[in-house]
């Protein structure tokens, strides 16, 4: 058992309290579970019992015999070639969101409320890559629109740069249940497609904010702790692209005494593009 999470005895109240601290805000499980199936007793245990064949003379039919607990199923095409060559083929940022709508390799899909794709300018020279949409994307359609988009917002605007100067996007594009991290393999069947993304923008620069987005697209385990500040050069489609991981906005709320951290990275992008622009 956890530890501080109330026992089953305890004010059914308090137990729901913790659960929705702990981010848990949906009451099913990420996959079907035959409830029947794992009630039946197998058959030795009942024929242990005096009064089994009494109580039980005719044996279930196959289909509700116990069986072991099922393993996760993968999407029947979750196979990140086949979205590489699916996210290859889309021209254009409209066409790429088109076929991320109709893919169905990622089985996040089958639990969000819809697809979130971008928000901002796709003129942008600035990207913005987080980690996967919330409650609040997951029921706007838009990245960064909930508490933690808000703080994004402000830090942006702490640099001169907003909406209509960044294009925002999410290493997933669709909301894991409960806020969960992403899963590797849910990352995966989604990359191709965030390289596509990526490739048709062609910012000048990409801060990617938080652990997932920096771990993904720089391909380490790294802690962000170490990432942060730290610039990297992103190699996609024959782009090179620069690119500082810094904090997420969400860990920024719960320790806001880091934020000074993430405003010498972002101090560190504006230097940059200043230099970029006086270059040119
Ligand atoms: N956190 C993210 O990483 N992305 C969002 O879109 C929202 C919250």
């Amino acid at each position: 058992m956890m530890a501080n999470r109330p026992s089953s005895d305890a004010n059914p109240f308090a137990l729901l309290d913790w659960y929705r601290a702990a981010g848990v805000d949906l009451a099913v499980g990420e996959l079907p579970q035959d409830r029947f199936k794992s009630s039946i007793k197998p058959a030795k245990a009942q024929a242990d019992k005096p009064d089994a064949a009494v109580r039980n003379p005719v044996p279930p039919p196959a289909s509700m015999q116990a069986a072991p607990p099922e393993a996760p199923t993968a999407p029947l095409n979750a196979d990140p070639e086949a979205a590489r060559e699916l996210a290859a083929k889309a021209q254009t940022l409209e066409a790429l969101e088109e076929s991320l709508r109709n893919y169905d390799g990622c089985a996040l899909k089958l639990r969000a409320t819809q697809l979130v794709f971008a928000d901002g300018n796709p003129e942008a020279d600035v990207m913005v890559i987080g980690e996967a949409p919330g409650r609040d994307e997951d029921l706007q359609g838009k990245p960064f629109v909930g508490r933690s988009g808000q703080l994004l917002d402000r830090m942006l605007a702490a640099i001169g740069l907003d909406r209509n100067t960044v294009y925002i996007a999410n290493t997933v594009p669709w909301r894991p249940p409960g806020n969960r991290t992403p899963t590797p393999a849910e990352i995966a069947t989604c990359l191709p497609f965030l390289h596509r993304q990526i490739a048709l923008v062609a910012p000048k620069f990409i801060i990617t904010v938080g652990a997932p987005a920096a771990q993904t697209l720089f391909d380490t385990k790294t802690a962000i702790s170490r990432l942060r500040g730290q610039w990297q050069v992103l190699e996609i489609a024959g782009l090179s692209v620069r690119a500082m991981p810094t904090l997420h906005p969400a860990f920024l709320l719960r320790q806001p005494a880091q934020k000074q951290l993430a405003w010498r990275d972002l101090l560190a992008l504006r230097q940059a593009m200043d230099a970029e622009n006086t270059s040119q």
